[in-house]
């Protein structure tokens, strides 16, 4: 049984194939949280030490049992107002002043089938593995003064190791109240020393993996921007302070949601540690009338024993079996060339079909028309909103440009950025009030843009109107869709004072509502997700978008460090990477064209050059590198991903590999970061073969032994310059 309840304890068991997750109905009615690790059976209350807690205050209702404090016990979803002084995951108001609520057991349900979310991504079933039948577990949790109820919501994912959690919190009580916070996931981890991995980031340099010692300070990372955020990333780990890659304990926690965010991590007087995650409390103020109810975002959890790879194997079979959803989710994508970097926004009809036209005689599969095909759209100052055709620019309509694509043989792509709007644009001058502002104050202006205000069900069908019309007669078979700045004044024309602490969440719903909109549309649609790059890199975003443009920093040895971040939480099949022109223009570094390709080969490959300036062996290399992604795409979609090296420590190279799931073919990948003369002899040990198999290396023809290969090794020496990359397939033989 994957959710099990039993009476005598009062327990209520979560059992994946290898995980368990336990909780029970504690003294005064509490939910404590009693387990998260490997599979046990039996009441884990045991490890909870009792006892008078100088300064923890205590229930009325506990009388004279000093022993019993919120403050103490591993709670399941801690509120403000209990008695618990650590982060809480629930925070209320009265709409006449006091905050506090105090929530206890009431009841609880167990049901096969998995729970939805109204307007919210959430996992779902995997239709390949009937017999992987999710479940749900709700509890009823209840406050008796302000009325409020919280459903806390589980889901039960046995194969894929999943638990996943939201919460459904209802005014059933006849005031309003305002929700200050609302967290998707807590959970108490009694003792241990525990470090927080967390990805930090910038534009042009995502997710960089950060291991931060959990101690008593509060250790908070997040998003204020309105959007999950180049800085930070929703994904995060706890690890046992010993766990490296390949040992040890530790819990992925992906929230899948594409807006502001918080994660906290501490560890209380006693040694407890907490760690939540949830919705960004700040500018969150959400006022729930009577009978009203707010849903939180889902948040995915998976625990392993066996170290960082294994979570992340887990990690990207989560994704790739329950979020990615669609014709394209596990389906080799085509190989795309994009306009962007080689033209920006100046280009012409005559332009775009020379370069599309060399792209289809070399073998590629899609042209990709990016930024600058619309309305006044000859720069970043102006046309954003204006989703037609520039014709004089584009020599005529966008059908017939498609068209004109699709007789090469090539399929269409096309670039939107719905969410924006430049002030010089029609749309702003018929709509103002449809950007967010604040009255009287200037708006901050990023990329010379405003946001649209996608809080408003008004403005984003209006804008998917515009876009569903002209999509109808071009019918793209790809969308690239882009955000390029974070939100400011954030403040709706739409609705009075009581409203405005909500637009933050709602404007997310409307960014979710628009991409459902438009899948249901055009259901053979692929889309890519973008934020000026990695902007809004989450399972959320997953949910709509089977890949996503890893970064606007296409230097290939800058993506080695992004995509290893990325590669803890989020599968390869997911990363846009694109082959790019040097010198590149972000870092004005020059690699050679053969570890551009193999650092580029992941499940969204293409190309940001003009293929005309290239020589004749440099087009033999676009078209062998086309080839590599035929030949390899079933590893880059569903194999193994293994990280042999750490590139952001180790600066001498980074090496990873892709292993096929029956562990007969293995693709091994290194780039030489750093040569120094008199280089000592070292060695690459590989991972995820089968020790008693014998390999061959398909393009020397030598055949080692799998146990050979991961104990000692491959040496390295062949690889002599800086940035030359080596790449070894492996045959069962
Ligand atoms: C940011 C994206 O990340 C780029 O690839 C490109 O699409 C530009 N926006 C276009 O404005």
């Amino acid at each position: 049984m994957p959710i099990a309840y039993d009476k005598t304890s009062q327990t209520i068991t979560l059992h994946t194939d290898h995980t368990s997750y336990q909780m029970k109905i504690g003294p005064c009615g509490f939910l404590m949280h009693t387990y998260y690790g490997p599979r046990i059976t039996g009441d884990m209350s045991y490890a909870i030490a009792w006892g008078d807690r100088g300064f923890s205050g205590n229930p009325y209702d506990a009388g004279t049992d000093r022993g019993i404090s919120a403050d103490v016990m591993p709670l399941e979803y801690p509120c403000e107002g209990s008695g618990d002084y650590r982060y809480t995951a629930l925070g209320v108001r009265r709409a006449d002043g006091p905050s506090g609520c105090d929530l206890r057991y009431k009841d609880h349900r167990i049901d096969s089938g998995i729970y939805t979310l109204d307007g919210l991504p959430c996992l779902h079933a995997n239709e390949a593995d009937p017999a992987d039948d999710p479940s749900t577990l709700t509890v009823l949790l209840g406050d008796e003064s302000t009325g409020l109820h919280v459903e806390l919501l589980y889901g039960v994912f046995p194969h894929a190791d999943t638990i996943t959690r939201a919460a459904r919190i209802v005014n059933s009580g006849k005031n309003p109240l305002i929700l200050q916070n609302a967290a998707s996931a807590s959970v108490d981890f009694l003792g241990g020393e525990w470090d927080l991995i967390h990805f930090e980031g910038r534009h042009c340099g995502e997710r960089t993996p950060e291991r931060l010692h959990i101690r008593h300070e509060e250790t908070r990372i997040g998003s204020r921007r309105g959007t999950s955020s180049h800085q930070n990333n929703p994904f995060v780990i706890l690890a046992d302070r010993r766990t490296d890659e390949d040992h040890g304990s530790c819990m992925g926690l992906s929230l899948l949601y594409s807006g502001s965010f918080c994660c906290s991590a501490a560890m209380d007087q006693f040694g407890t540690v907490r760690i939540a995650e949830g919705i960004q409390p700040e500018r969150f103020d959400y006022r729930l009338e009577p009978g009203e109810a707010f849903e939180t975002p889902e948040a995915a959890m998976i625990f392993t024993d066996c170290g960082l790879t294994d979570l992340s194997h887990k990690m990207h079979n989560m994704i790739n079996d329950h979020i990615c959803r669609g014709p394209w989710a596990k389906r080799s994508r085509p190989v795309l060339i994009n306009s962007w970097e080689s033209m920006g926004m100046d280009f012409d009809r005559e332009k775009l079909l020379r370069f599309a036209k060399k792209a289809s005689g070399l073998g590629v599969e899609m042209m990709v028309l990016d930024d600058g095909w619309f309305g006044e759209r000859n720069s970043d100052y102006a046309g954003l909103g204006d989703w037609t055709v520039n014709e004089k620019k584009m020599g005529g309509s966008m059908k017939s440009f498609a068209e004109e694509i699709r007789s090469m043989g090539m399929k269409f792509g096309i670039w939107i950025e719905p969410e924006m709007v430049n002030e010089d644009s029609d749309l702003y001058r018929q709509h103002p009030d449809w950007a967010l502002k604040i009255p009287g104050k200037k708006p901050v202006r990023g990329r010379y843009q405003l946001v649209l205000d996608f809080s408003r069900s008004e403005v984003v069908d209006a804008v998917f109107d515009q876009i569903a019309g002209l999509f109808d007669e071009c019918r793209p078979d790809y969308v690239k869709m882009d955000m390029n700045r974070s939100l400011s004044d954030v403040c709706t024309a739409a609705a009075g004072e009581q409203s405005q602490g909500k637009i933050l969440h709602k404007y997310v719903l409307g960014v979710y509502r628009f991409m459902e909109k438009l899948l249901a549309r055009y259901p053979e649609l692929l889309l890519e997700g973008c934020s000026g790059g990695g902007g809004r890199y989450d399972a959320g975003m997953l949910y709509y978008c089977p890949q996503i443009w890893c970064s606007d920093n296409t230097d290939a040895i800058d993506r080695l460090q992004i995509q290893y971040g990325t590669s803890f939480g989020y599968p390869q099949s997911t990363f846009g990477a694109h082959v790019s022109a040097v010198p590149n223009g972000c870092t004005g570094r020059t690699v050679p064209f053969f570890t551009r390709r193999v650092v580029s080969l992941a499940g969204g490959f293409g190309f940001e050059l003009d293929l005309e300036t290239l020589t004749k062996e440099e087009e033999n290399e676009v078209v062998r590198q086309i080839d590599d992604y035929h030949t390899y795409s079933d590893l880059l979609m569903g194999g193994l991903y293994y990280r042999l090296t750490d590139p952001v420590a180790n600066r001498e190279e980074a090496a990873w590999m892709t292993v096929s799931e029956d562990k007969s073919r293995a693709l091994v990948s290194i780039v030489s970061l750093n040569r120094r003369g008199g280089q000592p002899l070292r060695f690459l040990r590989l991972k995820g073969l089968d020790s008693r198999r014998m390999y061959e290396d398909t393009e020397s023809g030598e055949v080692f032994c799998g146990a050979a290969l991961m104990a000692q090794g491959i040496p390295l020496l062949s690889l002599e310059r800086e940035y030359e990359a080596r790449r070894i397939f492996l045959r069962e033989v």
